[in-house]
């Protein structure tokens, strides 16, 4: 009797965790979704040591590159700032500024400047922070 009772239980278990699954996804044959637009895309996560001391260019392009690239909407923005402040388009680009320091940076991260918004621990750590600042601030 108890072992009708625990095979009654188990065949019980098997029919609800059936129904917990999900409903097929309707069949793409063979074709997954597209690929984002260039301009949502990620560079390839850095590999390596991603803490302090790690390389601030890697790191930038990674956590900063989907707007802060040729193409982001940070760049664009920037571009435009910097040329009605009499500048070359280049300086949209912040891997071509001069004028920022590395407390600048850290405090436009981690506070956010108008359309940026700030970029927590979570996004990025304190120690790659301090590695994107160096590369980026070069003004003393
Ligand atoms: C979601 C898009 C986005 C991300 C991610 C982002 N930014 Fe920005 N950033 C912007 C925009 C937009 C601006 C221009 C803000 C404005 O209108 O003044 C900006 C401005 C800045 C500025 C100020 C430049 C100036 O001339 O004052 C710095 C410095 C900066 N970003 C650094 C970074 C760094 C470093 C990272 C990565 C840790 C980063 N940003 C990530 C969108 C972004």
């Amino acid at each position: 009797m108890k072992h009708l009772s625990v095979v009654a239980a188990m065949a019980l278990l098997a029919a609800c965790s059936q129904q917990d699954q999900a409903p097929a996804a309707p069949a793409q044959a063979g074709k997954g979704p597209p690929p984002p637009p260039p301009y949502q895309m990620r560079p390839e996560a850095p590999t390596g040591n991603r803490l302090a001391g790690g390389d601030g260019k890697t790191l930038f392009e990674y956590h900063c590159g989907y707007c802060h690239l040729t193409g982001g909407m940070g760049t664009n923005l920037l571009t435009k700032q910097r040329m009605m402040a009499g500048e070359t388009p280049e300086k949209g680009l912040l891997a071509n500024r001069a004028d920022l320091t590395a407390d600048y940076v850290k405090q436009v991260v981690r506070m956010g400047k108008n359309a940026m918004p700030p970029q927590t621990r979570v996004d990025l750590t304190d120690a790659e922070l301090d590695a994107v600042a160096i590369y980026l601030g070069r003004a003393k």
